[in-house]
């Protein structure tokens, strides 16, 4: 039997600003799940990309004088080269602006909601924050305000296509709670169900092109209107493999057949994935994600990051100054995935000597350069050494609890040499030294299979290290302070 395909998606995110701590969350998260199924040697597919047909950012674009599509070519060159810092290893990177991939997708989906009867034009008299690029009902304004961004929505007054997604709540909410469609973590999917009880409201699927200055992408047989949001963005999960194109192997393997096809998203977009993205794809007779994992928000000593406040963390000053297998470190171990979670730069700077410096960049060099010193060559390293519990707690989207895995044998190792001494031994009965050597170096070589997932530089290293029987020439974290 073949193994079952892995598909993990990262949200698209808006190229109008910078990456900061959140998306390389996000998008670190799915790099782990990725790296584990291949280690798993399943068919993985990891796709990230940019979600580039917003008003937002057609307005940074302005702003930074340039055309749109010239501002979101060089905004996704940024991003790549960010991800390449974070060792981020995407299959590839979707782009909405792209004509030969992404739109195809984006206007059969559009045809099959049409056919399906479910896209209708309405007249449409609202409130829009482009902010948060959406319509906001009276209900969701504080003071007349976006809570969010704190800013007077637009009042808009023009015709809309809508998608009948009243029609589909009590399918939806019955799919969740028969498990077909998982919102991890429970407490997420309760709020979903919750807001599935209330019933979903129809949305506005497009805006008239003249109102987006023709920024978007056409509505099929329609073009004085420009798809909206939903049927753009979220059709990246499958037109990037190939939906709506003639060449679509890849949407065979990854998203018709019986593999498991993953998004992983912050809470704030989670009702989007959870509900009108499987309604669409129910109207459109597709198959649906099999899991939907929300993580929590990253916060900076307890309060949202903000420019006013003074308290974004920003990852390139962490990557520059600490590397990339610690950033990915304090984000995979230190952040609770079902919760939201807290970074400043001294909780950065204690989880990285304690951790790092101390715990695995010191054992590390302890065992090393004992081996290196008593041992004449690498000892034999036995096969699929990794337990089959930290490869559950990755698929159980637990992190945190798999990372604390690899650092509770880092203990044990300690503890052991403390215990038996092998500096010591080695002198007073060389065999027995030895022996108690090589069997720090396979249970180091474990703890190094272990991190390829969460910190693959420092797995490479520390393979090529123990099969040298070599010692670090230098600390592998020097401490900082
Ligand atoms: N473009 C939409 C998503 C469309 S997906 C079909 C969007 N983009 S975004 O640039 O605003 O990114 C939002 C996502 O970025 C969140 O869902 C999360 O993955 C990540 N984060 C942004 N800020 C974050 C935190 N402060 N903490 C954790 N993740 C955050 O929404």
């Amino acid at each position: 039997m073949s193994a079952r395909p892995f598909y993990v998606t990262d949200p698209i995110f808006y190229p109008n600003a910078d990456l900061h701590m959140g998306h390389a969350y996000t998008t670190t998260l799915c790099d782990v799940l990725a790296r584990t199924t291949r280690l798993e040697n399943r068919p993985t597919f990891f796709l990230v990309g940019n979600d580039e047909n917003a008003s937002k950012v057609a307005k940074a674009a302005i702003v930074a004088k340039a055309d749109p599509q010239s501002f979101v070519d060089a905004q996704a060159e940024k991003f790549k080269s960010f991800y390449a810092r974070l060792n981020i290893a995407y299959d590839d990177f979707i782009r909405t602006s792209d004509r030969t991939t992404h739109w195809p997708g984006a206007q059969a989906l559009w045809n099959s909601l049409v056919a399906a009867g479910d896209i209708e034009k309405r007249a449409y008299v609202g409130w829009y924050c482009v902010g948060c690029e959406s319509f906001k009902t009276e209900k969701e304004l504080v003071d007349g305000k976006c809570p969010d961004h704190n800013t007077v929505p637009d009042r808009i007054e023009e015709e809309n296509y809508f998608f009948k997604l009243s029609k589909y709540t009590v399918a939806i909410k019955d799919l969740i709670e028969r498990g077909r469609l998982l919102i991890v973590p429970e407490t997420r999917k309760n709020e979903v169900l919750a807001l599935l009880s209330r019933g979903l409201e129809d949305v506005s699927f497009s805006r008239p092109t003249e109102k987006v200055a023709g920024w978007g992408i056409p509505v099929p047989n329609d073009s004085s209107h420009t798809m909206y949001v939903w049927c753009d963005a979220l059709v990246n999960y499958i037109s990037a493999l190939g939906f709506g194109q003639a060449d679509n192997n890849r949407y065979q393997e990854f998203w018709a057949g019986t593999g498991e096809r993953i998004h992983i998203v912050g809470k704030d977009i989670l009702r989007f994935h959870a509900a009108i993205w499987p309604a669409m794809l129910i109207a459109a007779k597709l198959p649906l994600p099999t899991v939907v994992f929300a993580h929590g928000m990253i916060t900076s000593g307890g309060r949202k990051m903000s420019k006013t406040i003074g308290n974004v963390i920003d990852p390139v000053k962490l990557l520059d100054e600490y590397g990339t297998d610690a950033l990915r470190y304090f984000l995979i171990r230190k952040i609770n995935p079902f919760d939201d979670g807290d970074v400043t730069e001294d909780s950065f700077r204690e989880a990285y000597n304690a951790d790092l410096a101390n715990g695995l960049g010191n054992l590390v060099s302890r065992i090393m350069k004992l081996a290196s010193q008593y041992l004449t060559a690498a000892p034999a390293i036995p096969d699929n050494t990794i337990p089959a519990e930290f490869f559950d707690a990755l698929h159980a989207f637990q992190f945190n609890r798999a990372t604390d895995m690899i650092w509770d044998r880092i203990a044990v190792l300690d503890a052991r040499i403390q215990d038996r001494q092998p500096f010591k031994l080695i002198k007073t009965d060389p065999e027995k030294g030895r022996e108690e050597i090589a069997k720090l170096v396979v249970e180091l070589y474990t703890i190094a299979r272990m991190l390829n997932p969460i910190m693959p530089e420092t797995n490479e290293k520390l393979k090529a290290l123990i099969r040298a029987n070599q010692a670090p020439a230098a600390p592998l974290f020097p401490r900082k302070d």
